[in-house]
């Protein structure tokens, strides 16, 4: 996919030196763009080597925005630069910048591009180089987002890689260590992939190449490769004296994997030798705590190289070092690392100047981007990725999701179009006729029409959908589960399940999610009231409605969370997922002491771990059931005569009558 379709807030008024190309993924450049720049880098070198003064750019300002540490990429850079004749504006410290006063990124390159001809960003969030690319009218070259690529590094890989091996076209490269988070790693699955090279992946364990990276890998390059385990690949590089790639000895059993190992190759022929070793640090700083210490990690030195099958491979890093790669073999000609550092001078001068190249080149033609898709619904969908950049610019960066490659068909997946993770939805809606559907792959083709027609609406919970207005598509004969009695006496019983267990009723605050919830919140409050003459204060939770969440609903002005005891209430809990936003959403407003959750019904089949503490009725229901809480509106008026009732129903699957889904 490409940035440069897609510049909707750039607007670049003033005559550039150089083309609004940006360089977000690898995948931006053509391979004729690839091998221009490598023919620059090579003149580029040799004139460094004559020592020459270069005066390509001068005139020309780059700005390097640095939100993350860097050594080679950003020194590379800014020395490019000034080989090139340029001039180079930075800020030492992002955090020293507006950033630290909460200025967006989207204001922030906007500025910049005010001062500077390109910008050069490297951002902690998957995805911030996408968001910089469309903002800034002037070229931006990714230096680094998140976990997700480093375009500029596999330039350097790349070229270093050709260089000492001739080519690059049926190449076998191992790439070992954290395949997950490390980004230079992501970019160069892709380059390799494209040149025709042979990946083997050594991902230290759980550290493996993200389904992402793989999906776009086979949906574009129809390309795929083997994974092994470290024990698997010495035994295949060949015997007893083969790899000692970790701390521990290699175990006898090594020496019995071959055939598992084999049959993990495409046409079970495993590599006949290994040109590359790509060898990567732990990214500790993308990792929680226990992900950082649970490691075996890898720990490469001079023997690895002793096979029959290693001894022409080159070791590659794209550096910093920490343990995983011995200090032993750096006097070995094969150690490769100083030198792809190295070529990060000639590379990005040779990018720079290819840029200009660019510029003069009216026709510079751009693939287009793939439509996002525009979804009818209160709340769009949101990006899952917790580090997508999408999640720190909510103010003004609309979501924006293409159809996912999930294998699964009975997965609705919908790609995030800045860090392109995937986002599983259950259900499913037609706008127009306001049903809702649990996905299935009986689906598929009704849900591409309303896309293709803009009703699709998606939903991550029942509740949701029923929230905005939307019925099941069809639903089987109800019947009363509960009566009014029933109703009645299981809200008393919560409230005295509340009064029983809480011991400082005056730090208690109650939360109702929209609708019934809040309904149920108010009785709640009524009865403790009632009965502990504390009447604690009310408020309703649109878990949907991230910006406008929390309404005070017993005449208060405003509502606290910080320390309180919140007791959230909802009607029918299920899967959880409409709880867990709720709770996330107070977590928003601040830090509360403790949160209880009360629940009329429980359904059970909870997809994620969240128990209620007080519980009304358990009412254990199969999947495809629906159970509904009608209750009387009113309150405390005794005159209003209460209607409460429970019915449970069956929704018909569409995939019982395919032919008629709407
Ligand atoms: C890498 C990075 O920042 O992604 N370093 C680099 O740019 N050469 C790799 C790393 O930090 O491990």
């Amino acid at each position: 996919m490409r940035s440069n379709a897609r510049t909707q807030y750039a607007t670049n008024t003033k005559v550039s030196r150089l083309a609004k190309f940006d360089v977000v993924s690898i995948e931006d450049l053509e391979t004729s763009d690839i091998e221009r720049i490598f023919a620059l880098a090579d003149g580029f070198a040799e004139q460094l080597e004559r020592g020459e003064q270069i005066t390509t750019a001068a005139g020309l300002i780059m700005a390097t925005l640095f939100y993350e540490p860097s050594t080679r990429t950003r020194l590379s850079f800014e020395s490019s630069m000034h080989r090139l004749g340029g001039a180079v504006i930075s800020s030492a410290d992002m955090q020293a910048s507006s950033a630290a006063k909460g200025e967006s990124l989207a204001d922030t390159v906007r500025v910049v591009a005010g001062y500077a001809d390109l910008i050069v960003l490297r951002h902690p969030h998957d995805g911030a180089a996408r968001v910089a690319a469309e903002y800034a009218p002037c070229p931006v070259l990714n230096a680094g987002d998140g976990s997700r690529e480093h375009p500029t590094q596999t330039l350097c890989d790349l070229y270093i890689l050709r260089k000492k091996k001739g080519h690059l076209k049926g190449l076998t490269v191992a790439l070992c260590g954290d395949l997950k988070f490390g980004r230079t790693v992501h970019s160069l699955i892709y380059a390799l992939a494209r040149f025709g090279a042979n990946i083997v992946a050594v991902p230290t364990s759980g550290m493996d190449v993200p389904d992402y990276v793989l999906e776009r890998l086979a949906a574009e390059r129809n390309y795929s490769f083997s994974t092994v385990t470290m024990d698997e690949l010495k035994s295949l590089a060949g015997g007893l004296d083969a790899l000692y790639l970790t701390p521990s000895a290699p175990h006898q059993m090594a020496l019995f994997t071959g055939d598992a190992a084999l049959q993990k190759f495409p046409t079970g022929e495993p590599p006949a030798a290994l040109d590359a070793f790509y060898v990567t640090r732990l990214q500790k700083e993308r990792m929680s705590g226990k992900e950082a210490g649970a490691a075996d990690y890898v720990r490469f030195d001079a023997r690895a190289l002793r096979t029959s099958k290693t001894h022409e491979a080159v070791v590659m890093h794209p550096l910093p070092r920490t343990s995983e790669l011995a200090y032993e073999l750096d006097a070995d000609p094969r150690a490769v690392y100083f030198e792809q550092a190295a070529a990060g001078v000639p590379v990005r001068m040779a990018l720079i100047a290819w840029l200009m190249e660019k510029a003069a080149v009216a026709s510079a033609s751009t693939r287009p981007a793939a439509q996002p898709i525009r979804f009818k619904a209160e709340a769009p969908p949101r990006c899952s990725n917790l580090n997508c950049i999408t999640r720190f610019e909510g103010a003004h960066l609309a979501p924006r999701f293409t159809l996912g490659r999930s294998s699964d068909s009975n997965v609705f997946a919908l790609k995030c179009g800045f860090c392109e993770r995937e986002l599983k939805t259950e259900y499913v809606g037609h706008a127009r006729s306001h049903r809702y559907y649990r996905f299935d792959e009986n689906l598929q083709g009704y849900v591409q029409q309303w896309i293709e027609e803009g009703s699709l609406a998606v939903f991550d919970s029942v509740k949701q959908a029923e929230e905005g207005g939307y019925e099941p598509y069809k639903r089987g004969p109800q019947r009363e589960i509960m009566n009014e009695d029933e109703v009645v006496r299981a809200i008393e019983s919560l409230a005295d399940q509340v009064i029983a267990d809480i011991v400082d009723m005056p730090a208690v605050s109650i939360v109702g999610v929209v609708s019934r919830g809040a309904m149920l919140a108010l009785r709640l409050r009524e009865l403790i009231g009632s009965k502990t003459k504390v009447f604690p204060p009310c408020a309703a939770l649109d878990a949907y409605k991230p910006d406008d969440a929390l309404h005070p609903i017993d005449g208060a002005d405003n509502f606290v969370v910080e320390d309180r005891t919140i007791i959230l209430v909802d009607d029918v809990i299920n899967s959880g997922w409409t709880v867990q936003r709720a709770m996330a959403t107070i977590w928003q407003r601040g830090r509360p002491g403790a949160v209880k959750l009360a629940v009329l019904i429980d359904r059970g089949h909870r997809a994620v771990p969240i128990r209620p503490n007080y519980v009304g009725k358990n009412i254990p229901t199969s999947r495809t059931e629906r159970v509904q809480v009608r209750l009387a509106t009113g309150g405390r008026d005794p005159k209003v005569k209460a209607h409460d009732h429970v019915t449970i129903y069956s929704i018909v699957e569409p995939m019982k009558e395919p032919e008629a889904a709407h």
